[in-house]
């Protein structure tokens, strides 16, 4: 994307901001004496903050390749749902090679993200009781070189039946899963399909409410029809077949539903054929051009990958607008079609993290996980009501959009996303008129132009956005941003070290930060907030501050600003998802860490958000090659730790991707065989660790 004021905006970058606010005050000062908060995350319930800064007991994971889940001594690791597995009694085995789009609708998806828990039978506040679940997972993609592994021998050969295949292996699965005791094993709950069941999966095919300020805007009404005639929907529905795509992280709401936050979508579309007059007619629209540019979306240069016609932009111009939302499903009511809650705006989003402000209303706090965007909350203009839960349900449909923008002094403000703001900024920026927001549903589809315009800090692919809350699900005002990285090359900012110090040979902040805001008055509802550097990406040990990658790059790896130590302890690149659990404990998830340390595959990581720092970091985890670890999450009574270990054997431990592999030497073997071992094609899945002894992981 071009980096010229029109997309940059005009705040300074967050890592601009950092540099000052460094320079400006001891880092410490920040760092030291955060109060010993009663924690509730992960959606755990809470008992008291223990002592501060204590971590759990084990004797952390040395750094490995080996091609498994490693825990500490002490614990152990069951693999509960792998791609592929049934959710229905009376299917067969699972072959990778001749599974079909029907077959994938009834199975597990690839490339498992967000998990969360919700008790078999749903309370208020979380029973802490219960060994049966709704787990609800997120599928993030399916990339044609972990699929049809003996079947397909070149991408250009993928049929329109396995393209078909690979966007059905993508959305949500929502599975019944039972353990037998504390610390005993995991099982899925299985029925015959179409039984009075809570397994089932959402796809890119599933119809779905468009809901909100956006429900009815024009280049949503304009995509709609082609997805419905693609699957026989009426044109009359009220529901688009679109369903969710690319469905990276989210949230859980205190009333039982599941948010799922729509990431990469502009992958899915291509622009094949004669170009419509349709789309002749948006490319002349300064606001769609915008979008585009900003979304990436594929409208320069005719393309060859083959999509289904809904995803075709020549003929389908509109049909990115119906993807980068968050998606609202219920776990316990499959009747209840999901909604794309359009008023929580459009974005790359990563997560759809909640919290309830102090006077009820509800917060989703989300980052926009690409280089230079920004961080959003939405405060909804209803409250919470424990007793009512057929009317919360129905509480993200209206509210006010915010981005965040920080200041150098360590201050920070929520900037209300309204259609007066963002077209003053509009004209302010001397934009033409086709760039202004014609009401709050334009600025929901364009929320990420009026953030810009408007002024919000760019930053460092912010991912995971999570408030620490209580019991009753209240917001107690830190909120941990965690940034995984950000890998461009841009001009020198004013004032900037950009983890580079200067130094061109370094590259700006490969090894990523979290960092931690404030609510004012402890309040997430709040709008002004105060800020500071959680946690560096890094390694303590590394005396010169800088590592060497496997491709040779040098990294800014200190874990200090100046003499003032931050983290110390285990190193660890490229935060993405995050929990927090009762004592106080941050559970940190890596996303390509291992393009950092070359000596590592990603980790699970624990420090604590208690304590006068430097804080100490602990590696709990380290996942298979070629594998990120995606949704952290622990039971109610945290005597299990569930994660996502996604894309098993994408690279290898040299850093070769498998996808250039694969199609270059026929017959090739991913570098990983996760979870089967022994030479098998790995699968995403879902593991769970538990103590041997059954005693909450926390201890
Ligand atoms: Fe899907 Fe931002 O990782
Ligand atoms: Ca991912
Ligand atoms: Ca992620
Ligand atoms: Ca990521």
């Amino acid at each position: 994307m071009a980096d010229d004021m029109a997309t940059r905006g005009a705040s300074p970058h967050i890592q601009t901001l950092i540099a000052e606010r460094f320079s400006r005050r001891t880092i410490l000062a920040g760092l030291a004496g955060l109060p010993a908060l009663s924690l509730v995350g992960c959606a755990t319930s809470a008992p008291a903050a223990t002592s501060a800064g204590a971590l759990p007991l084990f004797e952390p994971v040395a750094a490995t390749l080996a091609d498994t889940v490693t825990v500490p001594a002490g614990f152990r690791t069951q693999t509960l749902i792998s791609w592929g597995d049934a959710l229905f009694d009376g299917l067969g085995a699972f072959n990778p090679d001749t599974t079909n789009r029907a077959d994938q609708e009834r199975r597990f998806g690839m490339n498992n993200d967000m998990l969360a828990l919700f008790p078999r039978r749903y309370f208020f506040p979380m029973p802490t009781d219960q060994d049966g679940y709704l787990l609800a997972v997120n599928h993030e993609y399916a990339g044609p070189e972990m699929m049809f592994p003996n079947t397909l021998a070149q991408p250009s050969a993928i049929t329109p039946a396995q393209v078909e295949t690979a966007l059905a292996a993508m959305g949500i699965s929502v599975v019944e899963i039972t353990r037998t005791g504390a610390g005993g094993d995991w099982s899925v709950v299985r029925s015959a399909f179409g039984d009075q069941t809570h397994n089932r999966r959402i796809t890119p095919f599933t119809p779905v409410v468009f809901d909100g300020p956006a429900a009815s805007h024009p280049w949503v009404h304009a995509a709609g029809p082609a997805f419905n005639a693609a699957e026989g929907l009426s044109a009359a529905s009220e529901m688009v077949a679109c369903g969710t795509l690319a469905n990276c992280a989210g949230g859980q709401t205190p009333w039982g539903t599941y948010l799922s936050a729509e990431e990469n979508f502009n992958f899915y579309f291509s622009n094949i054929g004669e170009e419509s007059a349709a789309l002749q007619a948006a490319r002349a629209d300064v606001a769609f051009q915008r979008d585009a540019r900003s979304f990436a979306t594929p409208l320069g240069t005719a393309q060859t990958r083959p999509v289904p016609v809904q995803y075709n932009m020549a003929t389908n111009p509109y049909g990115p607008a119906l993807y980068g939302w968050t998606l609202e499903v219920d776990p316990y009511d499959p009747t209840w079609a999901p909604r794309k809650r359009t008023a929580l705006g459009r974005r790359k989003g990563e997560c759809a993290t909640t919290a309830l402000a102090r006077d009820g209303r509800v917060v989703v706090y989300s980052g926009d996980d690409q280089a230079d965007e920004f961080v959003y909350k939405f405060v909804s203009s209803g409250r919470f009501n424990p007793g009512d839960r057929r009317a919360n349900r129905e509480l993200l449909h209206e509210g006010v959009l915010h981005a965040a923008t920080f200041a150098a002094d360590g201050s920070g403000q929520w900037l209300a996303l309204t259609v007066e703001a963002a077209n003053a900024a509009v004209r302010a920026a001397g934009l033409p008129d086709g760039a202004l927001f014609r009401d709050l549903g334009d600025l929901m589809v364009r929320a990420r132009d009026a953030a810009r315009l408007m002024g919000a800090t760019p930053m460092d692919r912010p991912e995971d956005v999570e408030a620490i809350h209580d019991r009753s699900w209240v917001g107690q005002g830190p909120v941990l941003v965690v940034c995984t990285n950000n890998r461009g090359r841009r001009e020198a900012l004013p004032g900037s070290p950009d983890r580079a110090g200067g130094d061109p040979t370094i590259r700006p902040n490969l090894a990523g930060h979290i960092l931690r805001l404030d609510e004012e008055g402890g309040d997430c509802g709040a709008g002004r907030f105060s800020w500071d550097v959680f946690a560096l990406g890094g390694d303590p040990d590394q005396t010169d501050g800088v590592a060497v990658t496997r491709t040779g790059a040098r990294v800014n790896v200190s874990t200090s600003v100046g003499d003032q130590v931050v983290n110390l302890g285990d190193r660890f690149a490229c935060p993405d998802n995050v929990c927090f659990d009762s004592k106080g404990h941050v559970w940190i998830a890596t996303d390509s860490s291992d393009g950092v340390f070359a000596d590592c595959n990603d980790a699970v990581l624990i420090t604590s958000v208690a304590g006068d720092g430097p804080r100490t970091v602990r590696r709990f985890l380290v996942g298979p090659v070629g594998a990120e670890i995606c949704g952290p999450t622990l039971t109610p009574d945290e005597t299990a730790f569930f994660a996502a270990i996604q894309h098993p054997g994408e690279g290898d431990t040299a850093g070769v991707d498998f996808a250039g592999v694969r199609w270059q030497v026929p017959g090739s073997r991913p570098p990983s065989s996760f979870p089967e071992g022994n030479g098998a094609w790995p699968k995403s899945a879902v593991v769970v660790v538990s103590r041997v002894n059954g005693r909450p992981v926390t201890d």
